[in-house]
This record gives C-alpha cells, structure tokens and sequence, in this order.
C-alpha cells in the first residue's frame, strides 16, 4: 500500500473501501474512500484518520514515507468514525502525537471516543504553523456533525474539506481530470442528496465562508480530489443549497396488484403531456438513496401506495421516513399523494401528511381510486394534471 503524492510534501494516505455497498441506508454502488493527507514539514501532520477496520491499510501507506513515530499532529476535522476510527491505532505509534479537534463540539465529544489523549480545540481565526506551511480551521456544523471543520493551507491553497463535496466513489484514480466527469458529478449530487441535503443552510454559509479563499485543490474526506473542476463543484453546491430546481417531476410508488402502477404511468404521462419530463419510480426496484437524488433537483414529487392493512405500504413508509429525515423543511417541492383501495383507503391520506411534514406544499389533492382504475377515473387524472 502506497501513499500518493497530491502536492510537493503532501500525500494521500487513504483507504479505498471498494466493497462498501451501504452506509447508514445509502447504497453505495460504487463503493467509497476514507481520505487522509500526511502533510511532511516541521511538525509533521496527518489530517483525518479511516474507519478503524482499515487502520493497518492507513498505517501501511503512511509507512511508505515516514515511520508513523514521526507524527507530531493530527488534525481531526470530523468525528465521525469514518474519519476518526484509525485514531487510537495511529496514536498507539505515536503516543505525543498532538490532537486537533474543533471547539467546543469536537472538543467535548473526542473523549467519549478515544479515552484520555492530548487534544486540543481550534476555532474559527485560528490556526496552527507547521513550519513552512499553516493551517487554518474553519468550522463548519453540520457538515455533517456538529464538530466538523474544514482545514484550508493558504501557502499550498489546498481546502482539506472532509465530508463536503465528497462522494462515494472507489478509484485507483485521485484526481477529477483522472475520472469520467459526469460519474463524478453524479456521485457528488448524491453524497449532496443523501449526507447533506438536510444542511443546505449550513452548505450555504460554508461557501461564503471559503468564497474568499484562494483554492487549488479540494481534498475531500471521500472519493476524487478536485483540482480541474473546483468551480463546478462550487457551483452546484451553491445551487443545490439553494434548492434551485428543474421544471421536472419524479414519481414514485408501490403496487400491490398494478392498481397504483396503471396511476402512477398516468400520471408520468400526463406531467409529459405537459411538456415536464417526468420520471417514474417503483420501490421494489429503485434504492430511495437513488430517488432522493432525482427529488433534490426536480420540483415535482407525487407518491402512491395501495392500501395494505390500513397502513401505507413499507416500502414507501420506508421512502417517506428516510426523506423526511432528509427534508430542511422549507423545499419548495410541488407534491401530491394517489393510491387505489380495496376498501379503507387509509394509505393515501397517509401518504400526503408525510409529505406535508416533509415541509412541501400539496400541489394536488390526494387521488384515490377504488379497486381497479377505471378508463374514465384514469382520463380524469390526466385532464387534472393538464388543467392544473
Ligand atoms: Fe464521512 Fe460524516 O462522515
């Protein structure tokens, strides 16, 4: 396991999870990395850790440089165990080594994860010389955790960015000019989607807060380091944090006995006859972290689900559930729910209170059908989307 040089003194020391195919419910087709960067100066400094089911692999590539004893810090700008896990592992090479954590909420938490070590907390305005070069810490909460920080060396004009606009990605590759660039933006529009949709406030105030700085690299805590792409990824963070939506419309649903499914393609057809590309979603089929994705940038939402015992289908609970705890609650989605019955019928207006504690407005009135659509109950929900 070798380390990569990314800049003259500076080496990615990560771990490549290619077999990672779910984190915390996202499916993560194309696996992931846990990115940390050993930066040789004065005082040489590891900034993030991996997952510690990887601490041998991290210690590995820190090797092919220097002999891990060398470390004189390590700068933790996020606790997450995906980024923090390796710390005692690494720590019992180099026991001095110094711990930089972000006050007051990295500070609190750290020792509750690893015990009784020498940490100190940084906040924003301060920095730390490492010899040649300084590091600034710029704290940004709820990217994704309380205690997260981006750390930003002006003298290298490298943003250590940690989980912002990262993506899980797996590649021999570390580098965006090195990876197929829509796949890349793909996968950064739903780590945005799935990790942080939920924080576009914070997404927003953290890009004012590096919108002065002068950058050449983005080294994410996951995936692809950005250097020839760094204004389009800032770009569509700006707009993704400032919910700015397509005139699209994605629908999602699950079906018992089709009933649902013939609504849900008339529907998708009568948002086309409109002239709004439309997008159709059946749950036994589709990841929600996948649809969640499409719901970030489109401005149309409509959910079905028959009936089943009283009850919405788990399937689109499931969906719901996940998407609300997604939602910053003031998107500007246009939404509606539609389901058949046998005979409650309950799951339809179950489905439209979840969408309303989501924060979206109704856009239609829920739509139910008894039983097996009829020609003219279908006819009529394609006139009511065309009349809208
Ligand atoms: Fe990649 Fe919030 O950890």
């Amino acid at each position: 396991m070798q380390a990569v040089e990314i800049k003259k003194g500076i080496y990615w020391v990560g771990v490549i999870d290619w077999n990672l195919r779910n984190f915390h419910g996202y499916q993560t087709s194309r696996g992931s990395s846990y990115n940390a960067y050993l930066i040789l100066d004065e005082k040489i400094t590891l900034i993030d850790t991996a997952k510690d089911t990887f601490h041998d692999e991290i210690l590995e590539r820190i090797s092919s440089v220097i002999d891990p004893a060398k470390i004189d810090y390590i700068i933790c700008n996020h606790l997450e165990q995906d980024h923090s896990g390796s710390i005692p592992s690494i720590m019992a090479k180099c026991p001095n080594a110094k711990i930089y954590t972000c006050f007051p909420n990295g500070l609190k938490n750290i020792p509750k994860f690893y015990g009784d070590l020498d940490y100190t907390g940084v906040k924003a305005g301060d920095s730390l010389n490492i010899g040649s070069r300084t590091l600034q810490f710029i704290p940004v909460p709820m990217l994704h955790w309380p205690d997260s920080m981006f750390t930003y060396c002006p003298e290298e004009r490298i943003l250590f960015s940690n989980d912002a606009f990262g993506q899980h990605f797996a590649s021999v590759q570390r580098f965006d000019d090195q990876v197929d660039f829509n796949v890349l933006m793909y996968e950064a529009k739903k780590y945005y989607a799935n990790i942080l949709m939920l924080y576009d406030r914070q997404a927003k105030k953290a890009l004012e807060d590096v919108a002065n700085l002068d950058i050449e690299t983005i080294a994410t805590g996951h995936g692809i380091i950005w250097r020839k792409h760094i204004a389009k990824i800032i770009a569509n963070y700006k707009k993704w944090s400032a919910d700015e939506t397509t005139e699209e419309a994605v629908i999602v649903y699950d079906s018992m006995w089709h009933s649902t499914e013939t609504m849900a393609k008339t529907i998708t057809e009568a948002f086309v006859r409109r002239n709004i590309p439309a997008q159709l979603y059946d749950l036994k089929e589709n990841h929600i972290s996948d649809i969640v994705t499409e719901i970030l940038t489109k401005k149309y939402l409509a959910v079905g689900s028959p009936t089943l015992n009283n009850n919405m289908m788990p399937t689109v609970a499931s969906f719901l559930c996940y998407l609300k705890g997604l939602s910053p609650k003031n998107k500007s989605r246009l939404t509606f729910a539609f389901g058949s019955y046998g005979w409650g019928g309950q799951s339809i207006g179950q489905v439209e209170d979840e969408l309303k504690k989501c924060g979206f407005s109704i856009w239609l009135d829920k739509i139910s059908i008894k039983n097996i659509p009829a020609k003219d109950e279908l006819t009529k929900i394609t006139e009511t989307i065309l009349q809208k």
